[in-house]
């Protein structure tokens, strides 16, 4: 059974007069736990399919299959338990809760497994520490630098320890130390607990670690840039 696929899906977005058109089509398939990038520039459709994997959006055709299951048929009662068991997910906005520290909105994403406090807070902060943000866990997200906040937004995500993790630009903000040191933790985890990431990016450094790249243009999928220039070379030499 696949772990992730994705088949057809299109969506477009009305406003006003105006159609745009987000996703045409979209198919690929995830057989084995592994680290995926789907790269394209801004306005190609990354974010809303990442969305619609987390079923926080539906497409309009085309359907999507996680570990077997279609995700339109997933009744909203448990779609909690979707995302909360089974899914990690970094918003390319953060979205951290404002009212609460570092430590707290890790342990909220905890909340739903009922553990005990002592453990959920042993467990959120060690978490923390994996991203680098041990001496950070006291502080607000207004009190964190951008890439600190994107930091604490990753480690929510892993807490739970999902096989699935959704991850939109998740070294934007970092530079290139800590990105580096997050890319190892996905590595990690991805071989030694078989975890699935799918990574929304512009980061030549995470698609160099990503077994694979879907390349997004316009909502289509693409042949890679490299893929496409040898394509153009190669038909450059055919004779007609
Ligand atoms: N809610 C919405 N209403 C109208 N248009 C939208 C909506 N969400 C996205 N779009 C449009 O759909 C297209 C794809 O947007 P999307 O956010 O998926 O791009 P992206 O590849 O994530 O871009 P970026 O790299 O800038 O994050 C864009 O043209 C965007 O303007
Ligand atoms: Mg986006």
């Amino acid at each position: 059974m696949a772990i992730l696929e994705v088949e057809a899906v299109s969506k477009h977005f009305q406003r006003g007069a105006e159609r745009i058109v987000a996703l045409d089509a979209v198919s690929f398939r995830i057989d084995q736990p592994s680290v995926t990038a789907i790269a394209g520039p801004s306005g190609s459709g990354k974010s809303t399919l990442l969305g619609m994997l987390a079923r926080f959006d539906q497409p309009d055709s085309g359907y999507i299959r996680v570990d077997g299951e279609r995700l339109d048929q997933i009744a909203d009662a448990a779609l909690d338990q979707y995302r909360n068991r089974k899914l990690g997910f970094v918003f390319q906005q953060f979205n951290l809760i404002g009212a609460l520290t570092a430590l707290e909105n890790v342990e909220l994403a905890l909340a739903p497994q009922g553990l005990p406090a002592r453990e959920a807070r042993e467990r959120a902060s060690a978490m923390l520490e994996q991203v680098g943000m041990a001496q950070r866990l006291g502080h607000a997200p207004a009190e964190l630098s951008g890439g600190q906040q994107q930091r604490v937004a990753i480690a929510r995500a892993l807490v739970n320890r999902p096989s699935l993790v959704i991850a939109d630009e998740p070294t934007g903000n970092l530079d290139s130390k800590t990105a580096q040191q997050l890319l190892e933790l996905i590595a990690k985890l991805n071989q030694q607990t078989k975890t699935t990431f799918i990574i929304a990016t512009h980061d030549q450094r995470v698609m160099d670690m990503a077994q694979r790249v879907i390349h997004l243009e316009d909502g289509r999928q693409v042949a890679g840039p490299v893929a496409a220039a040898a394509a153009a070379v190669a038909g450059h030499g055919r004779t007609a």
